[in-house]
């Protein structure tokens, strides 16, 4: 079985629902999933490592805070450094998400952010395959039920409000993150064969 592995942080749990649906969209698409908390202190438990080494794929994700991913991930950043040492990442699929208050709020830097962490593990990393459905539909762009509403195509960018994590993300980010989430559990599958 297709395994893939959710690395991600949430200070405030907007992020977390964006996570939630990676989620969901990997296992509709036949993986199992490791599902990997960061905590404020930037760790992750023990057995969580081993988790990390043994997926298909890796999927992180983080709040972006000042333009850039928050602080804890970035602890979790340099607690891979284990993994690079041994090479333990090399050749696996990378992937990943990010999500903030504005609609730019700099998200591409923490996207940039991801990508790099990828390419030292030497990671192939999978981008964002869906179009921006509200230009393709001709409703507003940023229309809050469609799919990529940001058009972001480096990985996931989600964008949420000051409000409780239930009413925000929007539905249309929870859905590009979800078939996110498939497709790169798809991806997986097929770079195994
Ligand atoms: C310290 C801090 C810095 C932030 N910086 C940015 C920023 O640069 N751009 C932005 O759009 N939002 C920024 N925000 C807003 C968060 O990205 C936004 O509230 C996000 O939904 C938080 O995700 P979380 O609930 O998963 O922590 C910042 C929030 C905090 C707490």
């Amino acid at each position: 079985m297709t395994k893939v592995a959710i690395a991600y942080h949430s200070g405030y749990g907007h992020t977390a629902v964006i996570a939630e649906a990676v989620k969901r969209g990997a296992e509709g698409a036949g993986a199992a999933v490791s599902f990997i908390k960061v905590e404020q202190d930037g760790k992750i438990p023990d057995a969580s490592w081993a988790d990390l080494d043994g997926a298909d794929a890796i999927i992180f994700g983080a709040p972006t805070y000042m333009g850039s991913l928050s602080g804890p991930f970035k602890l979790f950043m340099d607690a891979t450094s284990k993994a690079w040492f041994t090479g333990a990442w090399k050749n696996k699929l990378a992937g990943g998400f990010t999500n903030s208050l504005s609609m730019s709020g700099d998200k591409l830097n923490s996207l940039f952010q991801l990508v790099v962490l990828s390419a030292q593990h030497g990671m192939i990393w999978v981008s964002q395959a869906e179009g921006n459905q509200s230009n393709a539909n001709d409703v507003p762009s940023g229309n809050v039920d469609s799919v990529n509403r940001i058009g972001s195509y480096l990985g996931v960018m989600a964008q949420s409000d000051n409000v409780a994590p239930s009413e925000s993300p929007s539905s249309g980010d929870i859905k590009t993150a979800e078939l996110y989430g498939a497709r790169i559990a798809d991806a997986a599958k097929r770079w195994n064969k």
